[in-house]
């Protein structure tokens, strides 16, 4: 109610100042105008998504900074987002955001009994803008219930400041923007729009293209109704509405916008000869899913001093943000893995959504190394006879360390050693800085009992295919 008062009062300051500054006799008392210096603004709305504009530089964070919660009990989610050493208050903004929609997720699945094993969400992140000390990031959501819902939030941050998208347009001229774009929206796109309308939810993804074209992203049912979809504002000459920090942001996109991706495409990497006979060797393979993350570079460390290979399946956000790392595993002969985009439990997309999801992260692992993926792992293992497979094997485990749940060192050792055969595949995550404590101690224990660790790659040849 209070929010709906405030916005009408809003307008109508807006419109007298409007007013006031095309009129002859106040041009003394206003601010030096930028209506007379700047093509007007035009507001343009569609429905759907805007089409990608890619041309942003690739944002490489160290991935300790990558963080990544992930939950197999229902509701099940998987949430990834970055960190960033020197933008304290962007990393808590990201993280804010990021706990809210989980919270919003899980409380909502657990007050519907419809909804139960198959709803999903995972979060997955972007930059919109990465010319440091600026750098912007869009969170995008993908709830799962009986369709796929996307919402999206963008934040920037430097050193000292952060702002969130509705930030970037200024206070006073919010009401005008949003009557704007109503106005549009019932021209352009016939979407009738109510005049309850929250400027919070309609400025939750505002970027730049390159030519300065402010970009509105507005979530279904935040100015017309939920059946609309998602719809797409496009503002040229956005100048008006802009705050001082909208003003630095644009003019930083338009300037980041001569970046082509690709930073030095990565020369192919030989993996150092590690093949095994497993015919003869007591080989045992584990397996590291959800990284590259926080704990990461400390397994490679293990790994590497004892000698052992593992296979880590991997999530492109992190795989894009992170290549050093991900370069580091096909150079010490570690097998690289797909393990999808989002995350998303299989069976709750469609076959081309599931395609995408898979071809998509062993574009990125390519890109970084000139190797493709050996095997896909789905996520949570889930999967129907008729999940297209994008040319991969699928591969999954048999001794599952709980890693995840159980986040305790000498708990992940027991069932690793407990479930220890001629033959297994060990689950185990590189998020968890528990399993980092407790490999180790596995690896001593397992070579101890005269195992070759080897590679997903080393084992394929000696299993057997299962059901479809
Ligand atoms: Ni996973």
């Amino acid at each position: 109610m209070t929010a709906r008062f405030r916005l009408a009062a809003a307008v109508t300051a807006t419109t007298v100042a409007l007013t006031a500054c095309s009129a002859p006799f106040s041009h003394s008392h206003v601010r030096p105008s930028p209506f007379t210096t700047h093509a007007p603004a035009r507001v343009h709305v569609s429905t759907g998504a805007p089409s990608e504009d890619t041309n942003v530089a690739p944002l490489t964070v160290a991935a300790e900074h990558l963080h990544n919660e992930s939950s197999w009990n229902a509701p099940r989610y998987t949430v990834q987002w970055p960190d960033f050493a020197d933008a304290a208050g962007l990393s808590s903004a990201l993280e804010d955001t990021v706990t809210r929609w989980k919270k919003n997720f899980v409380d909502a699945s657990h007050s519907d009994s419809d909804s139960g094993q198959d709803a999903d969400l995972s979060v997955v992140w972007e930059p919109v803008v990465n010319a440091a000390p600026l750098r912007g990031i869009r969170l995008t959501n993908h709830t799962t219930e009986a369709e796929v819902v996307t919402t999206t939030e963008t934040v920037y941050g430097t050193t000292d400041e952060t702002w969130h998208s509705i930030d970037l347009v200024a206070p006073t001229r919010r009401a005008a923007l949003i009557d704007a774009v109503r106005r549009a929206a019932q021209q352009d796109a016939h979407v009738s729009t109510g005049s309850d309308v929250d400027a919070a939810k309609v400025f939750e993804d505002v970027t730049f293209d390159r030519t300065g074209t402010m970009i509105i992203r507005i979530p279904a049912g935040a100015i017309g109704p939920a059946s609309a979809g998602l719809l797409t504002a496009e503002v040229s000459n956005p100048e008006t509405y802009l705050s001082a920090a909208g003003r630095h942001v644009r003019d930083v996109a338009m300037k980041d916008a001569g970046h082509t991706t690709a930073p030095g495409s990565a020369s192919p990497i030989t993996p150092a000869e590690t093949h095994t006979d497993c015919a003869k060797a007591k080989c045992i393979a584990l397996t590291f899913d959800d990284g590259p993350g926080v704990a990461t570079e400390s397994i490679l460390d293990t790994l590497q001093r004892t000698h052992a290979k593992a296979t880590f399946f991997m999530l492109g956000p992190a795989v894009q943000a992170a290549p050093d790392t991900v370069r580091r595993m096909a150079n010490l002969g570690m097998a690289l893995g797909d393990h999808s985009w989002t995350h998303p439990q299989f069976p709750n997309l469609s076959n081309d959504q599931v395609t995408s999801e898979i071809t998509r992260q062993a574009d990125a692992v390519e890109k970084v190394t000139g190797q493709r993926p050996v095997a896909v792992r789905p996520p949570f293992g889930a999967f129907t006879s008729t999940t297209p497979h994008a040319g991969f094997p699928f591969v999954l485990w048999n001794v599952d360390t709980e890693d995840w749940k159980n986040r305790n060192a000498d708990a992940t050792t027991k069932r690793a050693l407990d479930g220890a055969q001629r033959g297994a595949i060990v689950l185990m995550h590189d998020i968890r800085p528990s399993t980092a404590k407790a490999l180790p101690g596995i690896i001593a224990s397992l070579q101890h009992d005269g195992y070759t660790l080897v590679t997903i790659g080393d084992l394929i040849p000696t299993m057997k295919t299962d059901g479809a």
